[in-house]
Protein backbone atom coordinates (compact mmCIF):
# COMPACT_ATOMS: atom_id res chain seq x y z
CA UNK A 1 0.00 0.00 0.00
CA UNK A 2 1.12 3.22 -1.13
CA UNK A 3 1.33 6.62 0.27
CA UNK A 4 2.75 10.16 -0.44
CA UNK A 5 2.63 13.88 0.58
CA UNK A 6 -1.19 14.81 1.06
CA UNK A 7 -2.27 19.48 1.04
CA UNK A 8 -5.08 18.65 3.73
CA UNK A 9 -7.06 16.42 5.20
CA UNK A 10 -10.70 17.08 5.77
CA UNK A 11 -13.86 15.81 6.96
CA UNK A 12 -15.15 13.62 9.40
CA UNK A 13 -14.94 10.00 10.41
CA UNK A 14 -16.75 7.68 12.79
CA UNK A 15 -14.30 5.19 14.69
CA UNK A 16 -14.77 1.61 14.84
CA UNK A 17 -15.53 -0.29 18.08
CA UNK A 18 -12.84 -0.35 20.91
CA UNK A 19 -10.90 -3.12 20.77
CA UNK A 20 -10.51 -4.02 24.35
CA UNK A 21 -14.04 -3.44 25.09
CA UNK A 22 -15.32 -5.29 22.43
CA UNK A 23 -13.20 -8.70 23.23
CA UNK A 24 -14.51 -7.91 26.90
CA UNK A 25 -17.78 -7.73 26.02
CA UNK A 26 -18.38 -11.12 24.74
CA UNK A 27 -16.07 -12.67 27.13
CA UNK A 28 -18.62 -11.43 30.46
CA UNK A 29 -21.53 -11.92 28.07
CA UNK A 30 -20.25 -15.84 27.68
CA UNK A 31 -20.25 -16.16 31.26
CA UNK A 32 -22.77 -13.79 32.17
CA UNK A 33 -26.39 -15.39 32.65
CA UNK A 34 -28.87 -13.90 29.85
CA UNK A 35 -28.46 -11.77 26.62
CA UNK A 36 -25.65 -9.65 26.16
CA UNK A 37 -26.71 -6.83 23.19
CA UNK A 38 -23.45 -5.20 22.01
CA UNK A 39 -23.71 -2.34 19.67
CA UNK A 40 -20.86 -0.89 17.22
CA UNK A 41 -18.58 -4.38 18.41
CA UNK A 42 -15.51 -4.23 16.15
CA UNK A 43 -15.42 -6.27 13.50
CA UNK A 44 -11.77 -6.98 13.26
CA UNK A 45 -9.55 -10.09 13.38
CA UNK A 46 -8.86 -10.33 16.68
CA UNK A 47 -12.39 -9.38 18.34
CA UNK A 48 -13.77 -12.15 15.68
CA UNK A 49 -10.83 -14.53 17.59
CA UNK A 50 -12.37 -13.99 20.68
CA UNK A 51 -16.46 -14.85 19.05
CA UNK A 52 -14.79 -17.71 18.08
CA UNK A 53 -13.26 -19.16 20.92
CA UNK A 54 -16.47 -18.63 23.24
CA UNK A 55 -18.54 -20.56 20.26
CA UNK A 56 -16.05 -23.64 20.12
CA UNK A 57 -16.83 -23.35 24.19
CA UNK A 58 -20.84 -24.17 23.21
CA UNK A 59 -21.97 -20.00 23.74
CA UNK A 60 -24.43 -19.19 21.11
CA UNK A 61 -23.34 -15.59 19.65
CA UNK A 62 -24.89 -14.27 17.00
CA UNK A 63 -22.80 -11.56 14.97
CA UNK A 64 -24.97 -9.65 12.80
CA UNK A 65 -22.39 -7.16 12.12
CA UNK A 66 -23.31 -4.08 13.77
CA UNK A 67 -24.61 -5.77 16.58
CA UNK A 68 -23.84 -8.80 18.24
CA UNK A 69 -25.79 -11.04 20.72
CA UNK A 70 -24.25 -13.46 23.26
CA UNK A 71 -26.48 -15.74 25.14
CA UNK A 72 -24.64 -16.28 28.36
CA UNK A 73 -24.93 -19.80 30.14
CA UNK A 74 -23.65 -18.02 33.82
CA UNK A 75 -20.17 -18.59 35.43
CA UNK A 76 -20.54 -22.44 35.12
CA UNK A 77 -22.26 -22.58 31.66
CA UNK A 78 -19.16 -22.80 29.49
CA UNK A 79 -18.51 -26.79 27.94
CA UNK A 80 -14.91 -28.49 26.84
CA UNK A 81 -14.24 -27.57 23.04
CA UNK A 82 -13.57 -30.09 20.99
CA UNK A 83 -10.58 -28.71 19.03
CA UNK A 84 -7.71 -26.47 20.18
CA UNK A 85 -8.98 -22.62 21.01
CA UNK A 86 -7.08 -20.23 18.07
CA UNK A 87 -6.44 -16.52 19.41
CA UNK A 88 -4.99 -15.52 16.63
CA UNK A 89 -3.26 -12.82 16.97
CA UNK A 90 -5.18 -11.21 20.26
CA UNK A 91 -2.90 -11.43 23.01
CA UNK A 92 -6.06 -9.76 25.14
CA UNK A 93 -7.99 -13.26 23.64
CA UNK A 94 -4.88 -15.13 25.17
CA UNK A 95 -4.44 -13.72 28.30
CA UNK A 96 -8.22 -12.88 29.36
CA UNK A 97 -9.55 -15.98 28.51
CA UNK A 98 -6.67 -17.87 30.34
CA UNK A 99 -8.26 -16.32 33.58
CA UNK A 100 -11.56 -17.55 32.97
CA UNK A 101 -10.36 -21.32 31.49
CA UNK A 102 -8.05 -21.51 34.75
CA UNK A 103 -11.26 -22.18 37.09
CA UNK A 104 -12.96 -24.57 34.47
CA UNK A 105 -13.90 -28.36 35.16
CA UNK A 106 -11.86 -29.14 31.81
CA UNK A 107 -8.52 -29.18 30.13
CA UNK A 108 -8.19 -26.70 27.09
CA UNK A 109 -4.90 -26.11 24.98
CA UNK A 110 -4.70 -21.86 23.45
CA UNK A 111 -2.83 -21.17 20.94
CA UNK A 112 -2.22 -17.95 18.31
CA UNK A 113 -0.37 -17.23 15.23
CA UNK A 114 3.64 -17.03 15.21
CA UNK A 115 3.26 -13.23 16.73
CA UNK A 116 1.53 -14.93 19.54
CA UNK A 117 3.76 -17.63 20.55
CA UNK A 118 6.63 -15.71 20.60
CA UNK A 119 4.65 -13.41 23.40
CA UNK A 120 5.16 -13.37 27.48
CA UNK A 121 2.56 -15.47 29.44
CA UNK A 122 4.88 -16.15 32.48
CA UNK A 123 3.15 -12.64 33.52
CA UNK A 124 -0.92 -14.47 33.61
CA UNK A 125 0.98 -18.46 34.45
CA UNK A 126 2.60 -17.21 37.53
CA UNK A 127 -0.31 -15.46 39.30
CA UNK A 128 -3.01 -17.94 37.82
CA UNK A 129 -0.58 -21.07 39.21
CA UNK A 130 -0.78 -19.50 42.51
CA UNK A 131 -4.42 -19.44 42.69
CA UNK A 132 -4.20 -23.30 41.84
CA UNK A 133 -4.53 -23.35 38.07
CA UNK A 134 -2.48 -25.70 36.34
CA UNK A 135 -1.06 -23.76 33.43
CA UNK A 136 1.97 -25.24 30.97
CA UNK A 137 3.50 -23.32 27.99
CA UNK A 138 3.41 -26.52 25.97
CA UNK A 139 7.11 -25.77 24.41
CA UNK A 140 8.65 -24.66 28.03
CA UNK A 141 9.14 -20.87 26.16
CA UNK A 142 6.62 -18.86 28.65
CA UNK A 143 4.94 -18.57 25.53
CA UNK A 144 1.70 -20.17 24.10
CA UNK A 145 0.55 -22.43 23.17
CA UNK A 146 -0.52 -23.30 26.75
CA UNK A 147 -2.17 -25.95 28.10
CA UNK A 148 -4.91 -25.35 31.00
CA UNK A 149 -6.49 -27.23 33.37
CA UNK A 150 -9.24 -25.30 35.88
CA UNK A 151 -9.13 -26.16 39.42
CA UNK A 152 -10.84 -24.92 42.72
CA UNK A 153 -9.53 -21.44 42.88
CA UNK A 154 -7.80 -19.41 46.29
CA UNK A 155 -8.20 -15.61 46.10
CA UNK A 156 -4.90 -14.16 46.37
CA UNK A 157 -3.10 -10.57 47.12
CA UNK A 158 -0.86 -10.20 43.68
CA UNK A 159 1.77 -7.52 43.19
CA UNK A 160 2.14 -7.23 39.33
CA UNK A 161 5.50 -5.65 38.26
CA UNK A 162 4.14 -4.18 34.83
CA UNK A 163 0.99 -2.63 34.90
CA UNK A 164 -0.94 -3.96 32.50
CA UNK A 165 -4.71 -4.56 31.99
CA UNK A 166 -4.39 -7.75 30.56
CA UNK A 167 -2.13 -9.38 33.27
CA UNK A 168 -4.99 -7.64 35.67
CA UNK A 169 -7.95 -8.79 34.01
CA UNK A 170 -6.65 -12.77 33.54
CA UNK A 171 -6.43 -12.13 37.54
CA UNK A 172 -9.63 -10.87 38.32
CA UNK A 173 -11.60 -12.76 36.09
CA UNK A 174 -10.20 -16.04 37.73
CA UNK A 175 -11.29 -14.14 41.09
CA UNK A 176 -14.61 -14.37 40.03
CA UNK A 177 -14.45 -18.15 40.70
CA UNK A 178 -12.31 -17.87 43.88
CA UNK A 179 -12.97 -18.66 47.51
CA UNK A 180 -11.98 -15.37 48.82
CA UNK A 181 -11.21 -11.64 47.66
CA UNK A 182 -8.50 -11.20 44.91
CA UNK A 183 -6.35 -8.32 44.67
CA UNK A 184 -4.26 -7.18 42.25
CA UNK A 185 -1.52 -4.32 43.00
CA UNK A 186 -0.19 -2.78 39.46
CA UNK A 187 2.41 -0.33 39.55
CA UNK A 188 0.38 2.34 37.75
CA UNK A 189 -3.55 2.17 36.98
CA UNK A 190 -3.86 -0.12 33.81
CA UNK A 191 -7.02 0.64 31.55
CA UNK A 192 -10.08 -0.23 34.09
CA UNK A 193 -12.45 -1.78 31.22
CA UNK A 194 -13.11 -4.61 33.22
CA UNK A 195 -13.66 -3.36 36.14
CA UNK A 196 -16.31 -0.76 35.16
CA UNK A 197 -17.89 -3.60 32.79
CA UNK A 198 -17.67 -6.45 35.55
CA UNK A 199 -19.47 -3.84 37.92
CA UNK A 200 -21.88 -3.23 35.57
CA UNK A 201 -22.47 -6.56 34.56
CA UNK A 202 -23.13 -7.17 38.59
CA UNK A 203 -19.55 -7.67 39.95
CA UNK A 204 -18.51 -6.53 43.04
CA UNK A 205 -15.28 -4.92 41.95
CA UNK A 206 -13.77 -2.17 43.61
CA UNK A 207 -9.80 -0.25 42.43
CA UNK A 208 -7.88 2.21 45.61
CA UNK A 209 -5.14 4.11 44.53
CA UNK A 210 -1.87 4.69 46.79
CA UNK A 211 -2.45 7.70 48.91
CA UNK A 212 -5.86 8.81 46.92
CA UNK A 213 -9.05 7.71 45.98
CA UNK A 214 -8.46 8.85 41.87
CA UNK A 215 -8.21 5.58 41.04
CA UNK A 216 -11.99 4.48 42.28
CA UNK A 217 -13.58 7.59 40.43
CA UNK A 218 -11.70 6.95 37.49
CA UNK A 219 -14.00 3.40 37.72
CA UNK A 220 -17.06 6.25 36.64
CA UNK A 221 -17.97 9.09 34.56
CA UNK A 222 -18.81 12.35 35.40
CA UNK A 223 -19.06 14.79 32.52
CA UNK A 224 -16.37 17.33 32.75
CA UNK A 225 -18.73 20.33 33.29
CA UNK A 226 -19.93 18.84 36.83
CA UNK A 227 -16.14 17.95 37.86
CA UNK A 228 -13.16 19.78 39.39
CA UNK A 229 -9.99 19.06 39.13
CA UNK A 230 -7.82 17.94 41.76
CA UNK A 231 -4.77 19.95 42.34
CA UNK A 232 -2.39 17.58 43.45
CA UNK A 233 -2.74 15.47 40.18
CA UNK A 234 -1.99 17.27 36.94
CA UNK A 235 -5.95 17.36 35.23
CA UNK A 236 -5.96 16.12 31.36
CA UNK A 237 -7.39 18.64 28.79
CA UNK A 238 -10.38 18.41 28.98
CA UNK A 239 -11.07 18.57 33.45
CA UNK A 240 -11.59 14.76 33.17
CA UNK A 241 -11.05 12.74 36.32
CA UNK A 242 -7.35 13.16 37.02
CA UNK A 243 -5.26 9.98 37.28
CA UNK A 244 -3.39 9.09 40.49
CA UNK A 245 0.34 9.12 39.75
CA UNK A 246 1.35 6.05 42.20
CA UNK A 247 0.12 2.45 42.25
CA UNK A 248 -3.47 0.65 42.24
CA UNK A 249 -4.81 -2.14 43.35
CA UNK A 250 -8.03 -3.46 42.19
CA UNK A 251 -10.22 -6.08 44.88
CA UNK A 252 -12.90 -8.45 43.35
CA UNK A 253 -14.97 -10.48 45.63
CA UNK A 254 -16.15 -14.13 44.37
CA UNK A 255 -19.49 -14.10 42.33
CA UNK A 256 -22.73 -16.11 42.27
CA UNK A 257 -23.93 -14.78 39.00
CA UNK A 258 -22.87 -11.73 36.67
CA UNK A 259 -25.96 -10.84 34.35
CA UNK A 260 -25.83 -10.40 30.81
CA UNK A 261 -26.29 -6.06 29.67
CA UNK A 262 -27.00 -4.03 26.76
CA UNK A 263 -23.11 -2.58 25.89
CA UNK A 264 -22.30 0.42 23.61
CA UNK A 265 -19.28 -0.24 22.54
CA UNK A 266 -17.29 3.47 21.94
CA UNK A 267 -14.95 4.28 19.05
CA UNK A 268 -11.69 2.79 19.72
CA UNK A 269 -8.90 5.70 21.28
CA UNK A 270 -6.60 3.67 19.88
CA UNK A 271 -7.32 3.89 15.84
CA UNK A 272 -8.61 7.36 16.57
CA UNK A 273 -5.22 8.21 17.80
CA UNK A 274 -3.92 7.90 13.93
CA UNK A 275 -6.99 10.12 12.72
CA UNK A 276 -5.79 12.71 15.62
CA UNK A 277 -1.81 12.36 14.16
CA UNK A 278 -2.60 12.55 11.15
CA UNK A 279 -4.80 15.50 11.45
CA UNK A 280 -1.83 17.68 13.68
CA UNK A 281 0.63 16.35 11.38
CA UNK A 282 -0.92 17.18 7.73
CA UNK A 283 -0.57 20.99 7.33
CA UNK A 284 -3.86 22.61 6.56
CA UNK A 285 -6.14 19.95 8.22
CA UNK A 286 -9.52 19.78 10.37
CA UNK A 287 -11.28 16.82 11.05
CA UNK A 288 -14.29 15.60 13.07
CA UNK A 289 -13.80 12.44 14.77
CA UNK A 290 -16.94 11.10 15.89
CA UNK A 291 -17.55 8.64 18.75
CA UNK A 292 -14.44 8.01 20.65
CA UNK A 293 -13.61 6.49 23.73
CA UNK A 294 -12.39 8.81 26.08
CA UNK A 295 -11.73 6.61 29.12
CA UNK A 296 -8.94 8.80 31.25
CA UNK A 297 -7.44 5.40 32.29
CA UNK A 298 -6.71 5.09 27.67
CA UNK A 299 -6.87 8.73 26.89
CA UNK A 300 -3.02 9.70 27.93
CA UNK A 301 -2.91 10.69 23.91
CA UNK A 302 -4.60 13.53 24.76
CA UNK A 303 -2.76 14.76 28.02
CA UNK A 304 0.33 14.48 25.42
CA UNK A 305 -1.08 16.29 22.31
CA UNK A 306 -1.94 18.85 23.93
CA UNK A 307 1.57 19.63 26.35
CA UNK A 308 2.57 19.57 22.55
CA UNK A 309 0.45 22.42 21.37
CA UNK A 310 -1.81 20.55 19.66
CA UNK A 311 -5.16 21.90 18.74
CA UNK A 312 -7.69 19.36 19.76
CA UNK A 313 -11.12 19.89 20.81
CA UNK A 314 -13.99 17.58 22.74
CA UNK A 315 -17.38 17.69 21.73
CA UNK A 316 -20.42 16.38 22.72
CA UNK A 317 -19.10 14.13 25.87
CA UNK A 318 -21.00 11.28 27.46
CA UNK A 319 -21.46 8.21 28.99
CA UNK A 320 -22.62 4.67 26.97
CA UNK A 321 -22.39 1.69 29.59
CA UNK A 322 -20.24 3.56 32.06
CA UNK A 323 -17.68 4.69 29.20
CA UNK A 324 -16.81 8.11 28.47
CA UNK A 325 -17.18 9.18 25.24
CA UNK A 326 -16.85 12.78 22.94
CA UNK A 327 -16.41 13.36 19.55
CA UNK A 328 -12.65 14.98 18.75
CA UNK A 329 -12.04 18.05 16.90
CA UNK A 330 -8.43 18.28 15.48
CA UNK A 331 -6.36 20.88 13.24
CA UNK A 332 -3.24 21.10 12.58
CA UNK A 333 -0.94 22.67 14.78
CA UNK A 334 3.10 23.46 14.82
CA UNK A 335 4.14 20.95 17.88
CA UNK A 336 6.94 21.36 20.28
CA UNK A 337 8.74 18.04 21.32
CA UNK A 338 7.74 17.22 25.49
CA UNK A 339 8.89 14.14 27.59
CA UNK A 340 6.44 11.19 28.18
CA UNK A 341 6.93 8.60 31.05
CA UNK A 342 5.76 7.19 34.28
CA UNK A 343 2.02 6.94 35.27
CA UNK A 344 1.26 8.29 31.81
CA UNK A 345 2.42 5.18 30.02
CA UNK A 346 -0.18 2.74 30.01
CA UNK A 347 -2.81 5.18 29.40
CA UNK A 348 -0.91 5.82 25.92
CA UNK A 349 0.80 2.57 25.52
CA UNK A 350 -0.60 1.28 22.10
CA UNK A 351 -0.48 5.00 20.26
CA UNK A 352 3.44 5.42 21.06
CA UNK A 353 4.36 4.53 17.76
CA UNK A 354 2.38 7.14 16.00
CA UNK A 355 3.37 9.51 19.10
CA UNK A 356 6.71 8.76 18.22
CA UNK A 357 6.45 9.12 14.36
CA UNK A 358 4.68 12.64 15.09
CA UNK A 359 7.02 13.73 17.11
CA UNK A 360 9.17 14.04 14.01
CA UNK A 361 7.10 16.70 13.16
CA UNK A 362 7.53 18.89 16.31
CA UNK A 363 10.13 21.35 17.41
CA UNK A 364 12.89 20.17 19.67
CA UNK A 365 13.31 16.45 21.21
CA UNK A 366 10.94 13.66 22.49
CA UNK A 367 11.91 11.86 25.11
CA UNK A 368 9.60 8.29 25.66
CA UNK A 369 10.61 6.84 28.80
CA UNK A 370 8.88 3.63 31.09
CA UNK A 371 8.27 2.27 28.10
CA UNK A 372 9.71 -1.15 27.95
CA UNK A 373 6.36 -2.84 27.50
CA UNK A 374 6.56 -1.62 23.77
CA UNK A 375 9.45 -4.44 23.08
CA UNK A 376 6.70 -6.80 23.60
CA UNK A 377 3.57 -5.75 21.66
CA UNK A 378 2.86 -7.81 18.38
CA UNK A 379 6.08 -6.72 17.10
CA UNK A 380 9.29 -4.74 19.41
CA UNK A 381 8.14 -1.60 18.54
CA UNK A 382 11.23 0.22 19.99
CA UNK A 383 12.70 -1.57 17.17
CA UNK A 384 10.44 -1.40 14.67
CA UNK A 385 9.43 2.22 14.66
CA UNK A 386 13.76 3.20 14.87
CA UNK A 387 14.24 0.83 12.06
CA UNK A 388 11.08 2.83 9.92
CA UNK A 389 11.83 5.90 11.00
CA UNK A 390 15.28 6.19 10.53
CA UNK A 391 15.01 4.74 6.60
CA UNK A 392 12.66 7.81 6.24
CA UNK A 393 15.50 9.72 7.45
CA UNK A 394 14.20 10.69 10.94
CA UNK A 395 16.61 11.42 13.99
CA UNK A 396 15.66 8.86 16.27
CA UNK A 397 17.43 6.92 19.43
CA UNK A 398 16.14 3.74 20.40
CA UNK A 399 17.02 3.67 24.45
CA UNK A 400 15.87 0.50 26.95
CA UNK A 401 12.35 1.62 27.76
CA UNK A 402 11.64 4.07 24.58
CA UNK A 403 13.00 6.44 22.28
CA UNK A 404 14.28 9.55 22.06
CA UNK A 405 12.79 11.99 18.72
CA UNK A 406 14.73 14.60 17.52
CA UNK A 407 11.77 16.39 15.40
CA UNK A 408 12.24 18.59 12.56
CA UNK A 409 14.32 16.91 9.86
CA UNK A 410 12.09 16.58 6.70
CA UNK A 411 11.44 13.23 6.26
CA UNK A 412 11.00 10.97 3.05
CA UNK A 413 9.54 7.74 1.68
CA UNK A 414 10.96 4.72 2.05
CA UNK A 415 9.79 0.49 2.04
CA UNK A 416 8.27 0.13 5.53
CA UNK A 417 8.48 -3.49 6.79
CA UNK A 418 5.10 -3.36 9.01
CA UNK A 419 6.19 -6.74 10.82
CA UNK A 420 2.83 -7.28 10.34
CA UNK A 421 1.58 -5.34 13.25
CA UNK A 422 -0.92 -3.31 12.73
CA UNK A 423 0.26 -0.05 14.48
CA UNK A 424 3.05 0.04 12.90
CA UNK A 425 1.54 -0.42 9.13
CA UNK A 426 -1.35 2.64 10.43
CA UNK A 427 1.60 4.97 11.99
CA UNK A 428 3.48 4.98 8.24
CA UNK A 429 0.41 5.27 6.04
CA UNK A 430 -0.02 8.41 8.39
CA UNK A 431 3.66 9.53 8.31
CA UNK A 432 3.86 8.71 4.49
CA UNK A 433 1.07 11.98 4.20
CA UNK A 434 3.94 13.84 5.43
CA UNK A 435 6.82 12.74 3.80
CA UNK A 436 8.35 13.70 0.20
CA UNK A 437 8.53 10.71 -2.35
CA UNK A 438 6.51 7.54 -2.09
CA UNK A 439 5.93 5.29 1.17
CA UNK A 440 5.26 1.68 0.49
CA UNK A 441 4.40 -0.49 3.39
CA UNK A 442 4.70 -4.18 3.41
CA UNK A 443 2.08 -6.00 4.95
CA UNK A 444 -0.38 -3.32 4.88
CA UNK A 445 -3.32 -5.67 4.94
CA UNK A 446 -2.70 -6.23 8.58
CA UNK A 447 -4.60 -3.55 9.78
CA UNK A 448 -7.46 -5.78 9.25
CA UNK A 449 -6.51 -6.69 12.91
CA UNK A 450 -8.18 -3.39 14.79
CA UNK A 451 -9.22 -0.98 12.41
CA UNK A 452 -10.50 -2.71 9.03
CA UNK A 453 -11.57 0.43 7.11
CA UNK A 454 -8.35 2.42 7.66
CA UNK A 455 -7.32 3.13 4.37
CA UNK A 456 -10.72 3.85 3.04
CA UNK A 457 -11.88 6.09 5.80
CA UNK A 458 -8.04 8.42 5.45
CA UNK A 459 -8.13 8.24 1.47
CA UNK A 460 -11.45 9.52 2.28
CA UNK A 461 -10.05 12.55 3.92
CA UNK A 462 -7.34 13.28 1.69
CA UNK A 463 -7.64 16.72 -0.76
C1 LIG B 1 -5.14 -4.36 26.32
C2 LIG B 1 -4.14 -3.96 27.16
C3 LIG B 1 -2.82 -3.50 26.70
C4 LIG B 1 -2.83 -3.11 25.25
C5 LIG B 1 -3.56 -4.10 24.39
C6 LIG B 1 -4.99 -4.27 24.86
C7 LIG B 1 -6.41 -4.83 26.89
O1 LIG B 1 -1.89 -4.55 26.87
O2 LIG B 1 -1.52 -2.93 24.78
O3 LIG B 1 -3.58 -3.67 23.03
O4 LIG B 1 -7.40 -4.94 26.17
O5 LIG B 1 -6.43 -5.13 28.10
P1 LIG B 1 -1.16 -4.82 28.29
O6 LIG B 1 -2.21 -4.97 29.28
O7 LIG B 1 -0.37 -6.06 28.12
O8 LIG B 1 -0.31 -3.61 28.50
Amino acid sequence: MKFSRCNGLHGEVTIPGDKSISHRSVMFGSIAKGTTEIHNYLQGADCLSTISCFQKMGIEIENRGDIVLVHGKGLRGLSRPTEVLDCGNSGTTTRLISGILSAQDFDVTLTGDASIQKRPMKRIMEPLSLMGASIESINGNGCAPLKISGRKLHGISYTSKVASAQVKSAILLAGLYADGETRVTEPYLSRNHSEIMLKYFGADVRTEAAGSATAESANSFTPATTRQADSSTPADVSGRTPLSAGSATAIIQPAEELHGNLVEVPGDISSAAFFLCAGLMVPNSEILIRNVGINPTRAGILNVISDMGGDITLLNEHAGSGEPTADILVRSSSLHGTVIGGAVIPTLIDELPVIAAMACFADGTTVIRDAAELKVKESDRIAVMTENLTAMGADVTATDGGMIIRGGRPLHGAVIDSHLDHRIAMTFAVTGLCADGETDILGAECVNISCPRFYEDLKRLIR
